[in-house]
Formats: C-alpha cells, sequence, structure tokens
C-alpha cells in the first residue's frame, strides 16, 4: 500500500494589518509547485496571525515539556491549537520579514510557544527585508537549530526590496515590479532549499524502513 504522503509546513510569520507577508508566502508557493519533488509532498499554508496567541504566558518553558507530557497551558489555550497544528507536519518553510535586525516580535512570541514541535524535523528558512532580511534568516536557524535542534538546511534564501520599493510592502502590503523581477531570478535558490528538505524527509524514510 502506498504510504501517505510527507506533510510540509509554509509558514507566514508578519501579522501585521497591511502585512506583505502573505503575498509572498503565496509567490513562493506558486514556486514550489514547479519542482520536480512537488508531487512527493503535501504543501500547506499556515498563517501565525490566525492562532491569535496571547503575548507569552505559558507558566513553565515548552523545552520542559516532551509532547507526551500534557501541557501546563489550560484547556481552550490558542497556544494549544498552534501546537497541535504544527505537529500535524513533517518539515517547514518559513516565510519570514525583518523587523528591527531579527525575527517579527509577533512569530518569536509563536515560536517561544514551541519547542519539540521543530525537533529533528527538517527547516527551511526564506526572509525578505531591504538586506533580505538576513538577521531575521540566522535568528530563525539559531533558534530553531541549535536550539530546538531541527535540521535547518543548508540553503538560506535572502529577498531583498529594490532599492526604492519598500514602502509598497510596508504601507500596502504589495510588491512592486522591480522586487519581483529580481525575485523570479531567485526561483533556483528557493527550489534548491525546498529540495534539501525534501531530500532530509527521504532520508528519514529511508531510516524509518530500515527500523520497521
Ligand atoms: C516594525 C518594523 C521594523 C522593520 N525593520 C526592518 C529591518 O530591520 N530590516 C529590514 O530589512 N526591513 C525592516 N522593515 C521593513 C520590512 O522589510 C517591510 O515593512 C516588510 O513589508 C515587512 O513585512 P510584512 O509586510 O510581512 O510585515 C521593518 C518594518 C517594520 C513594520
Amino acid at each position: 500500500m502506498a504510504s501517505a504522503l510527507k506533510k510540509v509546513a509554509l509558514i507566514t510569520a508578519s501579522s501585521r494589518p497591511t502585512r506583505a507577508g502573505p503575498t509572498v508566502t503565496s509567490f513562493i508557493s506558486k514556486i514550489l509547485t514547479t519542482s520536480p519533488v512537488a508531487s512527493s509532498v503535501e504543501v500547506e499554508t499556515v498563517d501565525v496571525k490566525t492562532f491569535n496567541l496571547p503575548l507569552f504566558d505559558h507558566p513553565s518553558a515548552p523545552a520542559m515539556f516532551p509532547l507526551n507530557l500534557p501541557s501546563p497551558l489550560p484547556e481552550g489555550h490558542p497556544a494549544l491549537a498552534w501546537s497541535k497544528k504544527l505537529q500535524t507536519f513533517d518539515a517547514y518553510i518559513l516565510v519570514t520579514p525583518e523587523y528591527n535586525g531579527g525575527l517579527p516580535a509577533g512569530f518569536k512570541n509563536a515560536l517561544d510557544y514551541t519547542y519539540y514541535e521543530f525537533t529533528s524535523k527538517p527547516f527551511f528558512t526564506i526572509s525578505y527585508g531591504v538586506h533580505g532580511g538576513n538577521f531575521a534568516n540566522e535568528e530563525a536557524s539559531r533558534a530553531i537549530g541549535v536550539i530546538m535542534k531541527g535540521k535547518v538546511v543548508d540553503t538560506k534564501v535572502l529577498l531583498p526590496w529594490a532599492r526604492d520599493e519598500m514602502m509598497l510592502p510596508t504601507a500596502e502590503g504589495k510588491l512592486g515590479p522591480k522586487t519581483l523581477e529580481a525575485w523570479e531570478g531567485q526561483k533556483g535558490e528557493v527550489l534548491k532549499g525546498f529540495e534539501e528538505l525534501i531530500g532530509l524527509l527521504k532520508e528519514e524514510k529511508v531510516a524509518e524502513e530500515i527500523a520497521a
């Protein structure tokens, strides 16, 4: 019997009312469908904004609660739904802007509610900003790869705004024509990271089959 397709979350990290995040995620999503490995996985968009997470109010630290232990969060807490959703995926692609040299506070807050959700799972970060959001990209790699022990792929994609178009995403959530044209030229990098991610999933599958 054919095994169920592995699931990949495509996470939108920003949550401002006029954010460009969903547009950037949709741009990435279209690129992923052109990959020869696209049909081997199911990609689903996950928008952190929809979880309405409160400012971090966990009574302890998620790192102290492996997922098989009951969470100390009260029933119905939005972070439980966030965690449950993340646990349905085998790998993750983060699409994040950079705010003041790091991850957006809303996403960092969401990340702090997690830990084991990402442990040992493949993870790929795509960032955007004036210089492609390099600091946010690094921060995500450190939190997920070094602290939470996720398997961060080698490829990091940095998508920079065209010099005179930054106000458009910031004020209207739109991508300017020069930005889009430049990003089209980075499709190969996005596909490379995606294929590395899927490669890690395949290695896991082989290991599972050997162990079975
Ligand atoms: C609070 C704030 C801080 C920002 N800081 C940075 C920054 O440090 N580096 C950068 O490249 N862009 C920065 N920007 C510009 C963002 O790249 C741009 O506004 C982008 O559209 C934000 O993503 P979003 O629209 O999905 O929220 C900042 C924007 C905001 C709203």
